[in-house]
């Protein structure tokens, strides 16, 4: 690392002005809420009860900012056809509204929706409220997730990811079961959630119209630009809520940070797990040499896949004497709120969906933050006492930093989302009424993308579902793994598929401690198939399930236990699926090849070939690719692959590959391949 990261921050930053445009506007005076309130309509929040636990729970919840305006904010919710609400991370939006609005009576007729984008938040924010509730999870209170539906006919309240309501929206385009609907995170922008906002607004107005109960729809949001979600949903009031009390000095760098952002940044961001766990490994290290009289550190990895049990690590409070830090992903910017932080260090980079319509590649790639994204990273500290960021990067870059993040659904490969407006029925997906329109050539190259994968049916310039297209649809995957799945059959190898799909559906089920690297490597050696890292996955769940899903066996040969598990679920429930298709499922008993010809047939856009110089280009637009390190196929040079994951680093890395014969490829889509190598040769 370069000598300059070594120097203490003092030489390195220079301190900068406080957030701009703060001006929180409280419109919702203090005193209005809880059981004392003294308003009439505010209905009673129920005695804490004996226990310590509940009793610290009951008090908490007391002390949250937004509780002073329980009593003000159900009176204006309960009138409002829509409402956008802002309050700062952990001001108490998530885990407190649907409560206010279950005890003020909104739940009786329909049950109250909370969309997350992230499922390990619907999960942990459903076992919060529940716990609050005094209820068994599933109950009053549950939530449904991907593969995971933990409700029941008394679930008033529901967590559910924003691509779970999406998905309930096909078979009830009007949300019947719902009185309320609360579309949480709406900052995050995620392509499922901008697609609700249409959805929604479309339920909402439909169900005005045949006079049936009100929709009520609650955005929230923990940035203040909000006029978009406003003026969207036909001018909706804007409610704020009190802001942070506590002020957060800025440092950012003296110098553009050039050398070790491109070298130690980007290298280090490359992949989220493992850059976490490398970064806190050496955190670790470092801190064993601290001099005397040191406070000493507890480093803690947090990211999305990381097992939940350690997860829940970093809301815990550290040993006397110790310093807590945490190294996080951007679940921690607004998904996850963790008391007690001091001091924030920004690196202004985040990883993102990023899309060519031209090339066809979407790409997990290493960016620049928005403004919004800083400031809401800044935001992390100071929210119990005065706070410090530090910016690795200078003010001048800051102000060079787009406003606001660029939505999703802008950025994104589409296919999915038209795929289920078809299953939906919407008449015109290229006049959707989206909140923030996705280009016309983003829709063109989803259209098109389903049309070669057999989905559409174009019929007097109307869009419409084929038979194939409708069982893409019936299944929660993308629409190349649902096809996938179809084509199975006529390859005897649905068994086999259904395993390779679903662990691709899972976080991965391979754990790879940096520290013990040479040992990792050894004990897979026996999994590895020459045919590809499907194949080797393959392999890995057959031993795991041989052996009966054994907790030491998958310690041995650093297999995630949790995920392993999961994968066996996800694998079930879309068995399931096939079965009510009336699907035969067949093994090809040992025979690969069938497996990777299916695989070749389905994902026929996701491919590259060895080109003469040694390199990789993908086979349709002839882009630059390379075989990603993780890969078992990393020392060998396939003359064909098939990939289900790119990732954009320093260049654009293949991960997750499986050998295929380039013949297989014409055979399944020849009119593409033909029409693709007209186009490169022009
Ligand atoms: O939605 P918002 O960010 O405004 O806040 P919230 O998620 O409702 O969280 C309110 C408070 O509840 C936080 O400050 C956390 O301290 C606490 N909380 C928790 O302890 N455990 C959870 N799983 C969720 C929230
Ligand atoms: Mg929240």
């Amino acid at each position: 690392m370069p000598e300059e990261a070594a120097l203490p921050p003092a030489k390195r930053f220079r301190p900068g002005s406080c957030p701009p445009g703060r001006r929180v506007v409280m419109l919702l005076a203090p005193g209005g809420g809880g059981a004392g309130g003294g308003r009439r309509q505010t209905p009673p929040l129920a005695q804490p009860s004996a226990s310590p636990y509940r009793e610290a729970l009951e008090l908490q919840r007391r002390s949250l900012p937004i509780f002073r305006a329980r009593g003000q904010l159900l009176a204006q919710l309960r009138n409002l056809d829509s409402a956008v609400l802002i309050g700062e991370t952990g001001s108490g939006k998530t885990t407190q509204i649907p409560q206010y609005l279950y005890e003020g009576g909104i739940s009786r007729q329909g049950i109250i929706a909370v969309t997350q984008p992230r499922r390990v938040a619907a999960i942990s924010l459903a076992t919060r409220v529940s716990d609050e509730k005094r209820t068994e999870l599933g109950k009053l209170v549950g939530y449904t997730v991907r593969f995971e539906d933990v409700t029941s006919e008394d679930t008033r309240i529901k967590f559910l990811t924003d691509g779970m309501l999406l998905r309930e929206a096909i078979s009830d385009s009007l949300l019947r079961k719902y009185s309320c609907v609360i579309l949480d995170e709406a900052h995050e922008r995620t392509i499922h959630t901008d697609v609700l906002f249409g959805v929604v607004k479309a339920a909402q107005k439909r169900r005005k119209e045949l006079g049936k109960l009100p929709l009520k729809v609650i955005v929230m949001s923990a940035t203040m630009d909000v006029d978009l979600f406003s003026q969207y949903f036909n001018g909706a009031p804007v409610l704020y809520l009190e802001g942070r009390q506590h002020p957060i000095q800025i440092f950012y760098t003296k110098q553009p940070q050039q050398d070790y952002l491109h070298a130690a940044l980007i290298s280090v961001f490359q992949i989220h797990q493992e850059e976490i766990e490398a970064m806190s490994k050496t955190c670790r290290d470092i801190a064993k040499h601290l001099p005397d009289g040191c406070p000493a550190m507890l480093v803690l990895p947090l990211y999305a896949s990381l097992p939940y049990s350690q997860q829940l690590r970093v809301f815990q409070g550290a040993p006397k004497g110790y310093r807590k830090v945490i190294i996080s992903t951007n679940i921690a910017e607004t998904s996850i709120t963790i008391t007690g932080i001091k001091y924030v260090v920004d690196t202004g980079m985040v990883k993102a969906k990023k899309y060519n319509p031209d090339s066809g590649l979407e790409v997990l790639a290493v960016q620049r933050v928005s403004k919004t994204q800083a400031w809401q990273r800044t935001g992390r500290a100071g929210r119990e006492d005065s706070g410090i960021c530090y910016r690795l990067y200078t003010e001048d870059e800051f102000e060079k930093f787009e406003k606001m993040t660029v939505p999703e659904i802008q950025r994104c490969n589409l296919s999915s989302v038209i795929l289920q407006l078809l299953a939906m029925r919407v008449p015109n997906v290229l006049t959707f009424d989206f909140m923030s329109k996705p280009s016309p050539d983003h829709i063109q190259a989803a259209i098109a993308q389903l049309d070669l994968l057999g989905a559409l049916e174009h019929k007097d310039d109307q869009l419409t579902l084929t038979p194939i297209g409708r069982k893409m649809a019936a299944f929660p995957l993308e629409p190349k793994f649902a096809k996938t799945i179809l084509l199975s059959s006529k390859f005897h190898c649905t068994e086999e598929i259904l395993t390779i799909v679903s662990l691709l559906s899972v976080d991965s089920v391979l754990y790879n401690p940096p520290a013990r690297r040479d040992e990792v490597q050894s004990v897979r050696k026996k999994f590895i198939s020459s045919e590809g890292d499907h194949i080797t996955l393959l392999n890995i769940y057959r031993t795991f399930k041989n052996i009966g899903g054994n907790k030491d066996w998958c310690k041995e040969n650093f297999v995630n236990s949790k995920n392993m598990l999961l994968v066996a679920e996800v694998r079930a429930q879309l068995r399931e699926i096939c079965l009510k298709m009336s699907m035969p499922v067949m093994s090809s008993r040992g025979d690969m090849e069938s497996v990777r010809r299916c695989l070749a047939h389905s994902l026929f856009m996701s491919t590259a070939e060895l080109q003469p110089d040694g390199t990789y280009a993908t086979t349709d637009t002839h882009q630059p690719v390379a075989i990603h390190p993780s890969s078992v196929l990393f020392h060998c040079k396939p003359a064909c692959v098939v990939y289900t994951a790119l990732l954009y680093t320093n260049k654009c890395y293949m991960r997750d590959l499986c050998v295929v014969d380039a013949e297989w490829l014409y055979e399944a889509a020849p009119d593409y391949f033909r029409r693709k190598l007209r186009t490169a040769r022009n």
